[in-house]
């Protein structure tokens, strides 16, 4: 029966789960826009060259996790396993470059796939939240969207973070360090991975990045990024770190921070999680500048900065951090009828009422008058409206506030607007 259940990576997010899906949705939402992100939703698939090239094709990205198939008309697809690469092909074909309103601020949500080893953290569909903000070199720009993410880890409640920067530098200053580590890894190659033997030809930055290797001798003294930077990369990051002072946002400096996808330069950043107990992966977010992606899509000269986190990273660190989830909103009135009539008669009266923007429900396993309390009080309901025969005889139903315990009879014909003012009321109270 392994085909009638969920494939390996992959979750089911039931109602219990989704309010605290829908809060950091909206947290993140809500701050994009106070910082003037614009969304942006692009299709779940993309064409393969799209993220082989976009991506990287020295990345175990495009080398070992995507998902890619033939369509009927034998296009090859992937599901996109990240989300920059398909915003800056929307930016290119939709010459949103040629818009006054510059940079081009942008924010998206979704599921990503990648054909990963599933842990804690892990998964092979997970959903990113991210931002892109194209069109400006200013390093200031970098610190804007760093401080974008604190801010939405803030408002989250989230307070064991740590952020590390680093910076990659320009093109002359990544072939100057790119010749370092292939003068430092080239005498001791054959003891590196197969992998890294073919990223040391390709990319022998990615060396850096490698899960089998990383406690190679070689990585500890390896050249440092940080000491080939030239004059105009160093200037860029004092720059960036100026700023995050300014702001008084803490960061870290970490040379050893490559991230595992081709398209960055210059800043580099991650967001880690600080919180005890936090498992394996801590890595919350990733980001940095890729300047140069636009030209690779057609379009013109055009820098980019941006990040991503998973919804489910954050919600392990909510959950590390015991930060007080968000429950669920209990209903208004839970209608209580006894009798045929007085059911029919409950329905015409549901409808009403959520015409009328009353969360409300009522029974239809025929329960006794006890039960249906018992299920009003499990919805949390403030109002039980009670409908029994002789009620219905009279065109009136009996009300009773179920925290307080009072209850008065109110004409059917008055009911909806009598419990709107009423619960009005309740919330100026709050
Ligand atoms: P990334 O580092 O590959 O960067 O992924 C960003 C974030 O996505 C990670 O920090 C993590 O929160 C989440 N993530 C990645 N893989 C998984 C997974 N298998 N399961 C759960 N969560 C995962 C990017 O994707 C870049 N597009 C970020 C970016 C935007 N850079 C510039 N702009």
């Amino acid at each position: 029966m392994m085909a009638m259940q969920l494939p390996r990576g992959t979750q089911d997010i039931l109602p219990e789960d989704i309010l605290v899906w829908k809060q950091i949705e909206k947290v993140s939402m809500e701050t994009c826009e106070a910082y003037n992100f614009k969304e942006i939703r692009t299709p779940i698939f993309e064409h393969t060259e799209v993220f082989a090239r976009g991506v990287g094709d020295t990345t175990d990205i495009v080398q070992k996790e995507m998902y890619t198939f033939k369509d009927r008309g034998d296009r090859s697809l992937t599901l996109r396993p990240e989300g920059t690469a398909s915003v800056v092909r929307a930016f290119v074909e939709h010459k949103l470059y040629g818009s006054p309103a510059q940079p081009t601020k942008l924010f998206y949500t979704g599921p990503m796939f990648r054909y990963e080893r599933p842990q804690a953290g892990r998964m092979r569909q997970f959903v990113q939240f991210g931002v892109e903000a194209l069109g400006s070199a200013s390093p200031q720009l970098d610190a804007e969207v760093m401080a974008l993410l604190m801010d939405i880890c803030r408002r989250l409640g989230l307070t064991h973070l740590k952020l590390v920067i680093n910076s990659l530098g320009d093109t002359e200053s990544r072939v100057a360090h790119r010749e370092a580590l292939m003068k430092h890894f080239e005498p001791e190659l054959h003891t590196l991975c197969g992998d890294c033997q073919q990223r040391f030809e390709k990319n022998p930055l990615r060396i850096l990045d490698c899960k089998k290797d990383h406690a190679h001798p070689l990585m500890a003294t390896a050249p440092s990024v940080l000491d080939h930077l030239n004059e105009e990369s160093s200037q860029y990051f004092a720059e960036l770190k100026q700023t995050l002072d300014l702001l008084e946002i803490p960061y870290e400096v970490d040379a050893n921070l490559v991230r595992g996808l081709d398209y960055y330069n210059h800043t580099a950043f991650e967001l880690m999680s600080t919180a005890p107990g936090f498992g394996a992966i801590t890595t919350l977010c990733g980001g940095g500048r890729y300047n140069g992606l636009v030209e690779q899509f057609g379009g013109p000269e055009t820098p980019g900065i941006g990040f991503a986190f998973s919804i489910e990273r954050l919600i392990l660190a909510l959950k590390t951090e015991g930060v007080a989830l968000p429950t669920a909103q209990g209903l208004d009135a839970y209608v209580i009828a006894l009798g045929k009539d007085a059911h029919m008669q409950a329905m015409k009266l549901l409808y009403d009422l959520r015409q009328a923007g009353v969360h409300a429900d009522k029974d239809y396993l025929d329960k006794k008058m006890k039960a249906q309390f018992k299920a009003a009080d499990r919805y949390h309901a403030k109002y039980a409206v009670i409908l029994g025969e002789d009620e219905l005889a009279r065109s009136c139903a009996v009300v009773k506030h179920m925290q307080r315990g009072t209850q008065q009879e109110v004409a059917l014909s008055e009911l909806v607007p009598w419990l709107r003012q009423e619960l009005e009321g309740e919330e100026h109270h709050e």
